[in-house]
């Protein structure tokens, strides 16, 4: 098969690389791509929230089956696009994907199948939403509705930091996204992620992580899109999936069918974990980065036999042949992330890494400049490790770690910390 995976990041080089191992895999081709995907596929350039590009390069390129990265495409409608065309397409039609792009929208759907998730209520006015906020008190999280590159969240602690919110959010932060906001309780528990393939009516776990959202040490500092993660998170075990399985993934996936706009593609859901039962937080609409990083690693060849199942629309016939093992990743961010930081420094030590079934280094934003690899992002590499335990697999990825020299970049030194 020749294959399309749009995207650029750590997880399209962690589903790049186990597709390739597959071996209905002939062509192998990313949109755009980084540095080190390029060292596994094709890559070519041009716009991948452009539905008309999209379909005019698998026609050109003779593509089989295409497998949608990132979210911004999937709410531009670029998977319906390439099915309209009739290209086989892992990801979300836009209305399906609105599970992620509209947090409203999700609270809607978890009240129409009673889903259990945080109380909440919506506001398109500012003097409303504030009103709701001194009657609720704090802690208090107030969230913008659409897509805003995870930023659009904020927990306040305080009644002022959520008003202030509030003014920021209906003064145009965040665009588009904050017309409108939803204000919820504050939840507390541990917080996991439980990633489901569904093909619209059939649904199968593939594998639970956890992220370290904050930049230092021990859960410090301000939040970033993920600074390292593992699988699996042994806070979601078998009765809490089985039970978010019952009670909100399997309700959602027929609730939207019910709709006329089933959901076919990865179901993230993020969920909150306390007395033995999981709380919706969020879902997105297709794999977590850099949770991806650490399923793919584990999952292998069969991720490809999977999601083709998945869009394919026979998940009830596949099934995951587990391993009785534990996968972790670091990331290496350029200093300064997540706040301003500098792009191009060299990185030196790449080829000194082992890359076999149990390391790997995934790019996250890494370019080829004059036979080098610089950064050229704020998270850069996914030192990537699986071990026969957590702590294996962690001291693996450490290991890694040691061999390379990037003076201009850092790791958090203790993932897995909760687990360990
Ligand atoms: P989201 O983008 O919705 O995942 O929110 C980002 C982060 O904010 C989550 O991963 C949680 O850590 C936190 N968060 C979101 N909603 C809540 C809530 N209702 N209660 C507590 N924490 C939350
Ligand atoms: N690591 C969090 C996310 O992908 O949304």
């Amino acid at each position: 098969m020749n294959i399309l995976i749009l995207g650029s990041g750590g997880r399209e080089h962690a589903l790049a690389w186990a597709v390739k191992q597959n071996p209905k895999t002939d062509r192998l081709i990313v949109a755009p791509g980084n540095a080190g995907i390029a060292m596994l596929a094709e890559c070519a350039d041009f716009d991948i929230l452009d539905g008309a590009a999209v379909v005019a390069f698998c026609e050109g390129n003779a593509i089989d089956f295409v497998i949608v990265g990132p979210e911004a495409p999937l709410a531009a409608g670029v998977a319906d696009a390439a099915r309209a065309a009739g290209f086989l397409t892992f990801g979300p039609s836009a209305e399906a994907a609105k599970l992620e792009a509209s947090k409203g929208f999700t609270k809607e759907i978890c009240d129409a199948c009673g889903a259990p998730t945080a109380a909440y209520a919506r506001f398109t006015q500012a003097a409303a939403a504030k009103d709701y906020i001194r009657a609720q008190g704090a802690p208090i999280v107030v969230k913008a509705d659409g897509l805003a590159a995870g930023k659009g969240v904020i927990v306040a602690a305080t009644e002022a930091e959520a008003l202030a919110a509030i003014d920021d959010m209906f003064g145009g932060e965040f665009g588009a996204a904050g017309a409108e906001v939803v204000i919820e309780e504050f939840m507390t528990g541990e917080e996991a992620s439980f990633f489901v393939l569904t093909d619209g009516v059939h649904a199968l776990p593939i594998g639970t992580a956890q992220d370290h959202k904050r930049v230092g040490d021990g859960d410090t500092g301000p939040n970033t899109g993920g600074m390292g993660a593992y699988s699996p998170a042994p806070v979601l075990t078998d009765a809490i999936a089985q039970r978010a399985m019952t009670e909100i993934v399997l309700p959602t996936i027929a609730e939207m069918a019910r709709r006329g706009t089933p959901y076919q593609g990865v179901l993230y859901a993020g969920l909150m974990i306390k007395d033995g039962q999981g709380r919706l937080v969020e879902y997105n609409a297709r794999f977590g980065d850099p949770e991806t990083q650490v399923l793919m690693m584990r999952l292998g060849a069969q991720a490809l036999d999977l999601l083709l199942a998945c869009a394919e629309g026979r998940l009830d016939k596949a099934q995951v042949n587990w391993a009785d093992d534990h996968a972790i990743t670091v990331v290496m961010a350029a200093n300064g992330y997540p706040g301003a930081y500098q792009k191009g420094s060299v990185i030196d030590g790449l080829e000194r890494m082992p890359e076999d079934s149990r390391h790997m280094v995934f790019h996250a934003g890494t370019a080829l400049k004059d036979g080098q690899i610089t950064a050229n992002g704020g998270r850069v590499l996914n030192i990537t490790a699986r071990g026969d335990s957590l702590a294996d697999a962690r001291n693996r990825a450490y290991a890694m770690i040691d061999l390379l020299h990037w003076p201009e970049g850092f790791c958090r030194s203790d993932i897995g910390w909760r687990a360990l």
